[in-house]
């Protein structure tokens, strides 16, 4: 089978909707074996059946070390490798400065940092050398965007995290790096607000939001040898909007 991943064990986390669902996809389209994971069984069995192949859904939360912990449990035992993770699963919630509870502060942070270190970790023993590692950042990380002081902050601090695992695992040769969408019509932009919606939009220098299929491919050329001199780098697929 030709593919740019072929032989390759990847993990998604958040792999059942969005733009881990069309990670996911694309990478078995390269010729990878997938384990995704998500909290709600449901998504994960349609995300499964829309696959179609070489999948595997592991259901968990990403802030619950328990499941952590089953998930790396599960992977060690049905193939004893990873040569990719990409750590999808996040949200952005919104909440202006003067309204942020601590319950809101511990829940995004949980989720998009926390989430993404213990991710990471946990699954470094059986990270093969040459492995990349996706971070899932946003353009929120380097953009004011109002509302979104804690996600953006959190998704500032999985730059920095790009930064020291590149010089950590290196003599694993192992690539850590960030791919930063724009807005990417999934569920939580479609369900946003016509303002917040138009808002966004009017910053993208291509005059429009982009889609999940696009941030995937993204994913594919980070997670191949395509891209193998790359690590510690943020790549923005955000039709400028971090940009100008
Ligand atoms: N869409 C955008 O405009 C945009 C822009 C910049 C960055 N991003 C980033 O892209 C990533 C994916 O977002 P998306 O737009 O594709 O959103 P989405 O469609 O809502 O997908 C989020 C995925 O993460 C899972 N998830 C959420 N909380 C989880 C948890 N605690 N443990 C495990 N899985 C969890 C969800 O499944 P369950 O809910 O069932 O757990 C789902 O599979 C996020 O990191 C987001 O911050 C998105």
């Amino acid at each position: 089978m030709a593919g740019k991943l072929v032989s390759k064990i990847a993990l998604v986390t958040g792999g059942s909707t969005g733009i881990g669902l069309a990670t996911a996809q694309a990478f078995v389209e390269e010729g990878a074996y997938v384990f995704i994971t998500g909290r709600r069984q449901e998504y994960l069995d349609r995300a499964t059946a829309q696959i179609g192949r070489n999948v595997r859904a592991i259901q968990g939360d990403v802030t619950k070390s328990d499941d952590l912990a089953k998930l790396f449990d599960v992977i060690a035992t049905e193939r004893g490798k990873l040569d990719v993770i990409v750590a999808n699963a996040g949200a952005g919630d919104f909440a202006p400065l003067g309204q942020i509870t601590e319950e809101f502060y511990n829940r995004q942070i949980d989720l998009n940092l926390r989430g993404v270190l213990f991710t990471v970790q946990g699954a470094l023993p059986m990270v093969s050398n040459g492995a990349s590692i996706i971070i899932i950042g946003s353009m929120a990380g380097s953009k004011g965007v109002p509302g979104m002081t804690v996600y953006g902050a959190a998704k500032a601090a999985v730059r920095s995290f790009a930064r020291t695992w590149t010089l950590e695992l290196k003599d694993r040769q192992i690539r850590t790096n960030i791919l930063s969408p724009g807005p990417i019509l999934t569920g939580p932009l479609e369900s946003a607000p016509p303002e917040v919606f138009d808002q966004f939009l009017a910053g993208i220098p291509m005059g429009r939001v982009g889609l999940p299929a696009e941030i995937a491919n993204s994913a594919v050329f980070l997670a191949s040898d395509d891209s193998r001199f790359i690590t510690g780098v943020e790549l923005f697929a955000d039709g400028g909007a971090a940009q100008v």
